[in-house]
């Protein structure tokens, strides 16, 4: 008998671990590697949102809250959204990261082949939820002639009766693309026909947009609220990653359930991080206008320097610290030492040997031909980090 269960033996460890591993020893042998990868904005956390960490260490406040997170940070959630759902307290959720939301969903929901409809390219972590909580992935694909989007075709013939759950992530993780209106209208127009097809709507990076405008599905399909549950969180907005602090809005049925996992597996997120996190919710905004701000900057700056070399070209994020740009013309090119170059995880360990710099292969979010480049890093970074990306590309025999 297997101490492992089928389960485990269905997930597969981060394809990117290999390449990590070898960034980490080359760093310890003092070659300067320089890192495009990072998943987290480089700001540290607004001092408001520490201060109200320490006073509530002060104030004693480190005990166990109820399961589901303390009331009052679920009251700033339920403000925050105040304009476009209402919600009840027994309508939201608060776990240890956006990721336990989402996983506290899928167990909750998903038995043996209930399919998931993921378009591709996907956040890593989904496929591999999904699988272990004993559901079905099912992939759509999503070019770069679309945008990287799902289309109103495409979403609905990936739908049979077994579709369950739908994850709509916008703006997305690798790519930056964000969904117009007009396009969650029409997307919204499919799933309406399918009332038994819910939405997740991974909506974590939705205050980094350059637009200014609305993105997520509620906002525009407030009529399928019965079909979505929103997973969002304090990570990416408001640099707090470390802390450990999502959320999830749905059906009161759906949030119970995911109550009764979060109480039988890791009881409430940490007490402190709630407290934390109202001051993030409730407190001053300016820093999420700041940094959008700067993330434009460092877009703008980013896209240009990459679309300037040879052989790479990328499209502009709407919101997002991502780019994805396209390297398909180096597949099959020869490396100096006669290596041919398969596909973006081999252009992307080219890249850590020759250039010394660290980006995520397409094949990590479902997709081959590009690669996930971060400007959560100063300009300067993004400055040194393209040229040498660029040197190295000249490397490539014709
Ligand atoms: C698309 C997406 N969803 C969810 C998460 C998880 O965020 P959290 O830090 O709140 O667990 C991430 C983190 O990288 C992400 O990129």
């Amino acid at each position: 008998m297997s101490l492992l269960s089928r389960n485990i033996n269905k997930i597969k460890p981060s394809p990117t671990v290999a390449m990590l591993t070898r960034a980490k020893e080359m760093k310890a042998q003092g070659i300067d590697v320089l890192s495009l990868s990072v998943g987290e904005p480089d700001f540290d956390t607004p001092e408001n949102i520490k201060e109200a960490a320490r006073k509530a260490i002060r104030e004693g406040k480190t005990k166990y809250t109820p399961v589901d997170g303390i009331t009052e940070l679920k009251k700033a959630i339920i403000n925050k959204y105040a304009n476009r759902i209402k919600a009840d307290e027994d309508n939201v959720i608060i776990s240890s990261g956006a990721k336990q939301s989402l996983y506290n969903c899928f167990i909750s929901t998903l038995e043996e082949d209930d399919e998931v409809i993921i378009p591709i390219p996907y956040w890593v972590s989904y496929p591999d939820m999904v699988k272990l909580a004993g559901g079905k992935p099912v992939y759509i694909n999503c070019p770069e002639e679309q945008n990287f989007k799902l289309t109103p075709d495409s979403l609905e013939s990936a739908i049979s009766e077994r579709s369950k759950l739908l994850i709509l992530n916008t703006p997305n993780n690798p790519t930056g693309a964000k969904y117009s209106r007009e396009e969650l209208k029409s997307l919204a127009t499919i799933i309406s026909k399918y009332p038994q097809l819910n939405v997740i709507a991974d909506d974590i990076y939705e205050s980094i947009i350059f637009d200014n405008d609305c993105c997520s599905l509620i906002d525009i399909a407030p009529e399928l609220k019965n079909q979505i549950c929103i997973v969002n969180g304090v990570s990416k907005a408001y640099a707090m990653t470390g802390w450990r602090i999502g959320y999830a809005i749905g059906g009161k049925e759906l949030v119970k359930a995911m109550k009764k996992v979060q109480s039988q597996s890791t009881s409430n997120p940490c007490s402190i991080s709630q407290y934390a996190s109202i001051e993030a919710l409730s407190g001053n905004q300016d820093f999420i206008a700041k940094t959008t701000e700067i993330y434009k900057k460092r877009r703008d700056l980013s896209c240009g320097l990459l679309n300037n070399i040879k052989g790479i070209s990328c499209a502009i994020p709407d919101g997002t610290f991502y780019t994805f740009p396209n390297c398909q013309s180096f597949i099959n090119k020869k490396t100096p030492d006669g290596t041919i170059i398969k596909n973006s995880y081999d252009f992307c360990e080219f890249l850590i040997e020759k250039a010394r710099v660290l980006l995520v292969p397409g094949s990590a979010f479902g997709i081959d031909g590009y690669f996930r480049f971060s400007f959560a890093t100063s300009e300067e970074n993004i400055k040194e980090g393209i040229k040498r990306i660029a040197e190295a590309c000249d490397l490539l025999a014709e």
